[in-house]
């Protein structure tokens, strides 16, 4: 490590601290200048690690550190490492966790029988990428039948904080290693120290941590550390895709958070910011690291991604940027996970570029359609409702709202991943068994079943079940509460979404959702034990 600097070899270049100012350090070189992106070590065993950003004059640069400057001082000794930051591939990585700098960070020796290499690299060439369109089933039925994935394709979850996005995507990960032969990295960047812990802990238990890598830059890390750590994880996907011919799947959570360290590392460089403070270099910083993610003819890089949305604004420069990357997009919205609807998807705001009948077929195609319309009709009737009532509507569009409210109720599915705390079991539902639902709600085939007999249920098979198990608790129809019309206006209007407890059959014609069960609030929760 670092030697004095009258001993100093002909192989080794040494500088010397010239100022330190946060994460921001200046070395002075006088034998040879290092160039951009090496990494330079410094403080007791050259711990702390600086990346040269900028090359300032003719014998000084400027770094990013990227680890804690505790301790440094002006005039301390720097080492050039004559290499930019690299990390460990091959099969020895398999089943281990590392931070940016590809040390191990599970307590384990580190990996043996491992090529270092460099995390900066270049895009495949266009030549060498392959452009087949396949789909990529997940099992969670929203996804499937609206926002189908594109296997070698960027999926992106958008969301605020806290509406699904790392559940959704730990779902993901559960539903897809079980059943896929390719492995998966997953890539934590600035989200909670606790959550990589968590997940390392849940990928033991289920089982699938052999097909798993994980890299983590956590929040407690400094800007250039969580900078870099995307494209430590991506360096690691492509050494599978290239060398070893697979399928890799790669999740990162959170994009939003590669971009703000991003910012953070500009601001703290000095450079001029952009729009709502973003670096002005914010888009090239993406496209590095999101072009990279690409299909070759040796194999694919399926990326999903989840995207922090600031103050849950999808005109947000940060995520208007991540937009243009990918191939389908999963929004998420705060009022469906209000309504308990999850996962919070909002169906009409997703978007995928698979969609289309070239791809899924006919079929699929114009299923997804009539959902969106019927979805979207109810969309539009909704001030109607809650300021008028059912009663002003037309039968053809009671006839839609009741259509559109059962399939939203479809749309929603328990999840493995939250059986913990929503003490229901989680369900994997085939595209097929998802698409029959869907079709058999739109030829009104559940119109006469309550709308709770579909809320987190799997396939639909189990609505008509459970509506067999339940004939007792039919009650005649006179024994119903019922609710003034004004009173119904209003509540109508708060929370029209409502989980119905009553598992009797509704009155034909007659959709719920003006139904003011006084029950209904506690219901929510549990709307199959009543
Ligand atoms: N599918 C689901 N079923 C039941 N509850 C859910 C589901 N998805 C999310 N939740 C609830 O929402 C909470 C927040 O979810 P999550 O941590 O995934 O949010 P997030 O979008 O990742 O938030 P952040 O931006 O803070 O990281 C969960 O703890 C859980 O209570
Ligand atoms: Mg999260």
């Amino acid at each position: 490590m670092a030697v004095g600097f009258q001993n100093q070899t002909d192989s080794q270049n040494l500088g010397s601290v010239v100022s330190v100012r946060g994460g921001v350090v200046d070395v002075r070189f006088d034998r040879r200048l290092p160039p951009i992106f090496s990494v330079l070590h410094a403080g007791a065993e050259g711990k702390i690690i600086v990346e040269v950003m900028a090359q300032l004059d003719a014998s000084r640069v400027r770094g990013i550190a990227l680890t804690p400057t505790e301790g440094l001082a002006r005039g301390m000794q720097v080492e050039d490492s004559g290499k930019p930051l690299e990390v460990p591939v091959g099969k020895e990585i398999m089943s281990r966790m590392f931070d940016v700098f590809g040390s191990a960070i599970d307590r384990k020796p580190a990996p043996q029988n491992v090529q270092w290499r460099s995390i900066h690299r270049a895009p495949p060439p266009l030549s060498a990428r392959s452009t087949k369109s396949e789909i990529f089933e997940t099992g969670i039925k929203a996804i499937d039948v609206l926002v189908p994935l594109e296997r070698g394709g960027k999926a992106g979850l958008f969301g605020g904080a806290g509406v699904g996005k790392t559940v959704l995507l730990t779902e993901m990960i559960h539903n897809m290693i079980g059943h896929q032969q390719g492995m998966s990295i997953f890539c934590g960047i600035g989200e909670r120290c606790r959550e990589g812990e968590e997940l390392y802990r849940g990928m033991i238990d289920a089982g699938v941590l052999n097909n798993m890598v994980m890299v983590y830059g956590q929040m407690n890390e400094p800007p250039g550390s969580r900078f870099r750590v995307g494209a430590a994880a991506l360096t690691m996907a492509e050494y599978f895709r290239d060398d070893e011919h697979r399928d890799v799947l790669l999740l990162i959570d959170n994009i939003f958070r590669f971009i703000q360290a991003g910012m953070e590392v500009s601001g703290l460089l000095g450079e001029m910011p952009s729009r709502l403070g973003y670096q002005s270099t914010m888009g090239t910083d993406l496209s590095g690291l999101e072009e990279r993610i690409a299909n070759t003819h040796a194999g694919a890089i399926t990326s999903i991604q989840a995207v922090y949305v600031p103050a849950d604004d999808l005109t947000d420069p940060a995520a208007v940027h991540v937009f243009s990357h990918l191939s389908a997009s999963i929004v998420l919205s705060r009022k469906r996970a209000s309504e308990g609807l999850y996962p919070a998807i909002d169906l009409l705001q997703s978007s995928s570029k698979m969609a289309t009948p070239g791809i899924v077929g006919d079929r699929h195609y114009n299923l997804a359609q009539e959902i969106r319309r019927t979805l979207a009709q109810y969309e539009s009737l909704k001030d109607i409702v809650a300021m008028l009532g059912m009663e002003q509507l037309s039968l053809e569009d009671r006839n839609a709202v009741a259509r559109a409210r059962r399939l939203e109720r479809f749309l929603t599915q328990p999840f493995f991943t939250t059986e913990q705390f929503s003490g229901m079991k989680g369900k994997l539902v085939s595209l097929k068994d998802s698409l029959d639902g869907c079709e058999q709600i739109l030829r009104d085939e559940f119109k006469d079943y309550p709308e709770s007999a579909l809320y987190m249920i799997g396939a639909i098979g189990e609505a008509r079940k459970l509506e067999a198990k339940l004939p007792e608790a039919k009650q005649p129809e006179a024994k119903r509460p019922e609710t003034k019309k004004g009173e119904a206006n209003k509540l109508g209007a708060k929370q029209p979404e409502t989980q119905h407890p009553e598992t009797k059959r509704s009155n034909e014609n007659e959709p719920e959702p003006q139904k003011t069960d006084p029950q209904s609030k506690a219901a929510t929760a549990s709307p199959h034990e009543s």
